[in-house]
């Protein structure tokens, strides 16, 4: 195994701080995202909480510098806005060290919603420019664990969703999905135990906010999600390569997973994963958390029409209009809670032309009709360009079993469902 990197011993700074006890009222981990009395969540606290860094500009220019391609939109516009250790992977590519990208989906619901689709966006961005592979883990097992929905549905769903993520358009020569309940065993085990031996129950209370009425299934769940983090748990895909560094992008929600990770990591001998984190998409009503499955018209899906997407901003989306023309034209709205403007930060690509729209949206020239109108222009846009990219992704496609999957090279399930060796998988990336 490969000597611990220098940072081993730095222990991550908020690990066995319980982040259930919120001193700042607002509760943000991977299965809720809440403000304090119902505002907007403080990025700004949450770094200092959490221990993360924010993401400056000065690491976007590296990036632009090195790929030689412009920042994306979310790097722009500070979507992605905090990190772990990104100027160490950036160092890492200087020297001419190569990493992967791992990133991820929990199955629970038919399709994605914009706020799943934007750490995906943002990673074909990563997997384009730097020209890494790049590994997805769908935590059919998570949502199991978590929902009310059998171990087939949530396969099912996992399978949806995969449709969805490939739509997105990753570089098929260098890209392994997987879904837990096929891929766990083997190598990706091992890891699993190893990580799980090195964190106390205290620790795990501390970090994810386990109580004692929470069934042993989801104490158990987060090393399976930490050790994609580590290149010897795809022997299939990075033999050899046990040094690789990782490169996590997601929204903020999944960071307590991944402090648990850098902590265990050095004492196995590996890097600590680095992230990059987004904040979240808000939801149609507002900018108080993260959309609920449980409210379609809080949330545009892939999946939407053309007509639901009108319908859903024309009614849904929470306006900082003035309620009378006269007042809006002498008030201007109040672009920091209107949700049409901060949508449009996210997917309007034109610079000049989100700043038009603000300038007169906020001067009162403009009215919430119109900017509703371009982004539902836009939006429409978007989905009908997902549904076109996800209308190729065929069952066929996919393959007619259970889901192993390896773009390009269809590393799959046996006819019979169960998983092939990972040492009969053909080796699929090529990793320099
Ligand atoms: P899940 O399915 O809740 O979310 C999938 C990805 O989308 C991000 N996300 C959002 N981003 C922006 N705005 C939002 N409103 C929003 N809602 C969700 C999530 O942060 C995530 O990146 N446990 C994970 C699955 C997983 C994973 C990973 C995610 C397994 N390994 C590695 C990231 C990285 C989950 O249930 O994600």
């Amino acid at each position: 195994m490969a000597p611990p990197p220098a940072a081993a011993e730095q222990i991550e700074t908020t690990t066995t701080t319980a982040i259930h006890e919120e001193d700042d009222g607002q509760v943000v981990n991977p299965w809720e995202v809440s403000a304090k009395d119902g505002g907007k969540i403080d990025y700004d606290k949450l770094i200092d909480r959490f221990g993360c860094q924010r993401l400056d500009h000065a690491l976007i220019q590296r990036v632009e510098h090195l790929t030689s391609c412009p920042a994306h939109v979310f790097l722009r516009r500070g979507v992605f806005f905090a990190h772990r250790d990104f100027a160490e992977i950036l160092d890492a590519y200087e020297r001419g060290d190569n990493f992967y990208l791992y990133t991820g989906r929990g199955p629970s619901s038919e399709a994605l919603h914009l706020g799943h689709l934007i750490p995906f966006m943002f990673t074909k961005y990563l997997q384009d420019v730097f020209k890494v592979p790049l590994v997805i883990q769908l935590t059919d097992d998570e949502k199991f664990l978590w929902k009310n929905l059998t171990v087939e549905e949530c396969q099912r769903l996992a399978r949806e969703n995969a449709k969805d993520i490939i739509a997105c358009g990753f570089d098929i020569s260098k890209t392994f999905i997987f879904a837990d309940f096929n891929y766990v065993g083997g190598a990706f085990y091992k890891n699993m135990v190893e990580v799980a031996k090195r964190v106390t129950y205290n620790q795990a209370v501390g970090i994810f906010g386990f109580t004692g009425e929470d069934h042993i299934g989801k104490v158990s769940f987060p090393p399976v999600q930490a050790v994609p983090s580590f290149p010897s748990s795809f022997p299939h895909l990075f033999s050899g390569k046990e040094n690789l560094r990782c490169l996590i992008p997601c929204a903020i929600d999944q960071d307590p997973y991944f402090r648990m990770t850098r902590d265990v990591a050095p004492k196995l001998g590996y890097h600590k994963p680095a992230l990059i984190e987004s904040l979240f998409f808000p939801a149609l009503q507002g900018e108080t958390g993260k959309m609920s499955a449980s409210d379609p018209n809080s949330a545009i899906y892939v999946t939407d029409s053309a007509k639901d997407i009108k319908n859903k901003v024309n009614k849904h989306a929470f306006s900082g209009g003035q309620d009378s023309i006269e007042k809006h034209r002498q008030l201007g709205a109040n672009l920091e809670v209107d949700i049409p403007v901060k949508y449009l930060s996210f997917f309007l690509e034109d610079d000049a032309e989100l700043e038009h729209i603000k300038k007169e949206y906020g001067a009162g020239r403009m009215l919430t009709g119109e900017v509703k109108q371009r982004l539902i222009q836009v939006l429409t846009e978007l989905v009908e360009r997902h549904r076109r990219a996800r209308a190729a992704v065929t069952d066929e496609v996919l393959g007619p079993t259970a889901l192993l999957w390896a773009v390009g090279h269809f590393t799959r399930c046996s006819p019979s469902g169960a998983v092939l060796h990972a040492s009969t998988l053909p080796r699929v990336l090529l990793v320099e």
